[in-house]
């Protein structure tokens, strides 16, 4: 059933999700790397991944960084994140993602503030356009979102969790809302910015309905940018030790991919990321994205030492080199070199 009903409610969509069956699985992957290749075209666009500090206000159920983990808190320096950039550019990779923990003190900001100004003002290779700049920093003030826009970065990552928000009440503690994550959202797009979001994908007591409901928000809210992975467990959680079943490995990877897949055919022409909690199911788990029609990759430029204590959940990879492995896929992937990779929906929508 690879038929326009599949993709127009969300009973289509749930049951899509649901199928076992390889044959149509396999079908819809390939349709999805079909539709990319024909709408934004077989590139992959590059962020160079610099995870900030994993010092966090913020007590989310399922996260290893949550306030409440007892480890080793770690901030980079301005410098280090400037090295981390200038690797970057060096290596052509057009824009980079500085991501971190929630953090809303005015020491926090002002340094994000300056290392935007810094980053904008590093030379990259010859033709290069200066790096592009996506944060993931959580929630924060408006006036914050106007700051980092004015100082030069025009891309930010908040993912919704979960569109549910009854599930997104049970990951979460009571002091996080709903509707502020939502405001905040709306609040970005208002100051200018790409705002990308995204869920987590096989979480416990997660259902078929509210995985088909995230793909409709995204729709929705219009996002021209989505980055959404897999749950993975880390042992120290609460949402671990609750007990509450979810979907083994095998059944998450997938849901992954297909995830990716649903999203490329009902938004053709927006930037999906091949999360790197899908490595951690899979060693090839970026790239199989990838071919399921992502078309955003995000090698981590973390200096390895910190890497290690940006620990989300299990397993996170802490691996040093980044590649898109040649056999695997085949020529099927090309990567956009020196180029920022802005969303074709948002540059059309905003004739640039
Ligand atoms: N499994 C998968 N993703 C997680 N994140 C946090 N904890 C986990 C986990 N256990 C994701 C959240 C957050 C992003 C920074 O990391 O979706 O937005
Ligand atoms: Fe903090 Fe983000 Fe982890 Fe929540 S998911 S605890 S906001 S780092």
């Amino acid at each position: 059933m690879m038929d326009s009903t599949m993709l127009s409610s969300r009973e289509g969509l749930a049951e899509a999700l649901r199928s076992r069956d390889p044959e149509f699985n396999r079908a819809l992957l390939d349709e999805a790397y079909r539709v990319k290749c024909e709408t934004v075209g077989p590139e992959v666009y590059l962020r160079g991944l610099i995870e900030i500090s994993n010092r966090c206000v913020k007590n989310c159920l399922y996260c290893g960084i949550r306030r409440d983990v007892r480890c080793r808190r770690y901030e980079l320096t301005e410098d280090e994140v400037l090295d981390a950039a200038r690797t970057a550019a060096q290596q052509r990779f057009g824009s980079v993602v500085i991501q971190g923990g929630e953090r809303t003190d005015r020491a926090f900001v002002e340094k994000i503030t300056r290392l935007i100004r810094a980053i904008k003002a590093l030379p990259t290779e010859a033709g290069d356009p200066p790096l592009g700049i996506t944060l993931s920093l959580g929630e924060q003030p408006r006036e914050v979102y106007e700051e980092w826009f004015a100082a030069g970065a025009h891309r930010y990552l908040l993912r919704i969790e979960s569109s549910n928000p009854d599930l997104y009440a049970r990951i979460h503690p009571a002091d996080h809302s709903f509707d502020r994550r939502l405001r905040a959202l709306q609040e970005l797009k208002e100051c200018g910015f790409q705002a990308g979001t995204g869920a987590m994908i096989g979480l416990p007591s997660q259902t078929a309905e509210d995985l088909a409901g995230d793909l409709l928000f995204y729709k929705e809210f219009n996002a021209p940018m989505v980055g959404m992975g897999p749950y993975n467990p880390h042992p120290d959680t609460p949402l671990t030790r609750s007990g509450v079943p979810y979907p083994s490995e095998k059944e998450r990877f997938l849901l992954g991919l297909k995830m990716i897949a649903l999203l490329r055919l009902l938004m053709p022409d927006i930037n999906i990321a091949a999360a790197t909690a899908l490595e951690v199911l899979d060693p090839r788990g970026r790239e199989l994205g990838l071919l399921a029609g992502a078309n955003v990759f995000m090698p981590n430029l973390t200096p390895e030492q910190q890497r290690r204590q940006y620990n989300l959940y299990d397993r996170k990879a802490v691996g040093g080199q980044w590649s898109l492995g040649q056999s695997l896929t085949d020529g099927k992937i090309r990567i956009g070199y020196g180029r920022w990779g802005d969303s074709l929906r948002f540059r059309k929508e905003h004739n640039c």
